[in-house]
């Protein structure tokens, strides 16, 4: 069917909305609580266009499309609603910018810059209630805040929660939901208790204000990169090139990635492949033996990667009777890491003790299950953090290259962070009759369990990754705003 936004003929289809035609022709339309195929709650009223010149207006995220309707996007009544209901939005964030985490990183703040709110009519003004109105007033809205500084991944902090519901539409095992009844319902964990899941980070990269955060301390970071006496070493997971240009302006590859860790004080950058190899490596000698029968022929059968921490604990939740059959291999990061402390550091004849190996990485849920060896983990979003904080933007040392890491790693290793590609490398590997297999997403995870404990289909390997694609589309990578 045909359909006019803005006096232009565009073809739409049955079942779209106006938004989502908006989106596919590039006509930008304001939104905080629509994000890509999430359901559509219409909780933030920011989306609000004319249709039909009939002066009413109406959300254009769950408004369907309809032969002939003629759209209008921009108009004066339109931003002024939309500016009233930002301006709603805002009313209860004023004057708390300064202290939130995503500062300059915040979908919230950046509308209201455009909008350009700035007359809080919805905040009341000094002399406008007595001092005793005023406190009873922050006593019942302070009632209402959730502080959850207690998870080693997410912190939520729920005065900056703008109700937009994404966390409870992305969440894989439904962490998130509404707590209180009608006028008084709010987002948060059930019962409001510390978010207990599978960490993999979704709800923190969707979530479009500072109520979901990462948990680290990146002032500690700071300390120990800018401290001469210890070598700050960089393990980088080259998925987060995904992201890593939103928060490190103009860096695109790896080499860009070295030049601007080594300008934020890291001596050594190393990339994840040498890790990588170690662990495909290790798990081929930990399933072969078992298939061939040739070595422990007593050995419990396993047969699950232990690649992607998130699918561990998703194991240790729902399937505790399968975590027996996770593979006893280390992660990648962890054998390089203890790799960097224990031979790195004696054939460079440097005190482990003053090393500080950090991984950079696009997974959260790393930080949930941390091995010793690592002695900090930052996402994406914390790199931009300390770029920001030590006022390092754009492309720096641009000639730079990652340093080798003892005798390097074949560059076959060094997707493995994308979804398949480590069940390819081992069919490669592995000359044998062996069932190989990967599942990604909770549900095909779930599918691919169930279907081991109904012996359905018994692999000698599985590939377990949480991330729909992989590591690229993990929950520590940054988002556009
Ligand atoms: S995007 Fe339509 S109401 Fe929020």
């Amino acid at each position: 069917m045909q359909i006019k936004i803005n006096k232009k003929e565009y073809e739409a289809n049955e079942n779209e909305t106006v938004l989502d035609v908006c989106r596919r022709e590039g006509v930008r339309i304001p939104t905080l609580c629509s994000f890509g195929k999430f359901k559509r709650e219409a909780v933030c009223r920011l989306c609000l266009v004319e249709v039909n010149k009939s002066g009413r207006l109406v959300t254009s995220c769950t408004t369907k499309v309809a032969g002939g309707m003629e759209v209008e996007t921009e108009n004066e009544n339109i931003q002024k609603a939309r500016a009233i209901n930002l301006e709603l939005l805002w009313s209860d964030h004023a004057g708390k910018c300064v202290k939130c985490k995503k500062n300059r990183k915040c979908e919230l703040q950046t509308l209201a810059e455009e909008y350009k709110i700035e007359n809080f009519h919805f905040v009341p003004r000094r002399g406008e209630m007595t001092n005793a109105e005023e406190n009873e007033l922050l006593r019942d809205n302070w009632s209402r805040v959730v502080v959850d500084e207690k998870n080693p991944v997410v912190e939520r902090d729920s005065q900056y929660c703008v109700e937009c519901r994404r966390c409870i539409n992305i969440c894989p095992i439904k962490s998130y939901g509404f707590n209180h009844r009608a006028g008084d319902s709010v987002v948060g964990t059930p019962y409001n208790q510390p978010l207990d899941c599978i960490f993999c980070g979704a709800c923190v990269k969707y979530c479009p204000t500072g109520a979901l955060i990462d948990q680290g301390d990146i002032n500690k970071i700071i300390t120990d990169l800018d401290d001469g006496k210890l070598l700050s070493v960089a393990i980088v997971d080259a998925a987060v090139l995904e992201s890593v240009g939103m928060e490190l302006n103009g860096v695109k590859t790896v080499e860009n990635l070295a030049g601007n860790l080594r300008s934020l004080g890291f001596e050594k950058v190393f990339d994840l492949s040498w890790g990588f190899q170690k662990y495909v490596e290790a798990v081929a000698e930990e399933i072969h033996p078992h298939h061939t029968g040739k070595k422990n022929p007593a050995k419990q059968r396993k047969f699950i990667s232990s690649f992607c921490p998130s699918a561990e604990l998703y194991i240790k939740k729902y399937f505790p009777e399968l975590v027996k059959n996770i593979i006893d291999v280390k992660r990648p990061e962890e054998i390089m890491a203890e790799a960097v402390k224990k031979e790195y550091a004696k054939k460079e004849k440097i005190n482990p003790k003053n090393i500080r190996v950090m991984l950079v990485s696009a997974c959260t849920a790393r930080k949930k299950l941390k091995d010793e060896s690592i002695d900090h983990i930052l996402t994406v979003r914390e790199l931009g953090r300390i770029a920001r904080e030590k006022k390092i933007e754009g492309v720096r040392f641009a000639g730079s290259v990652p340093d080798k890491f003892m005798n390097g790693a074949n560059v076959k290793y060094a997707e493995l962070h994308k979804y398949g590609k480590l069940s390819q490398l081992l069919t490669e590997k592995i000359k044998g009759d062996l069932v190989i297999g990967a599942a990604n997403g909770v549900l095909e995870i779930e599918n691919a369990l169930n279907a081991e404990l109904k012996k359905e289909k018994l692999h000698d390997f599985l590939e377990v990754m949480v991330c729909p694609g992989g590591c690229e589309k993990g929950g520590g990578q940054s988002m556009k705003i």
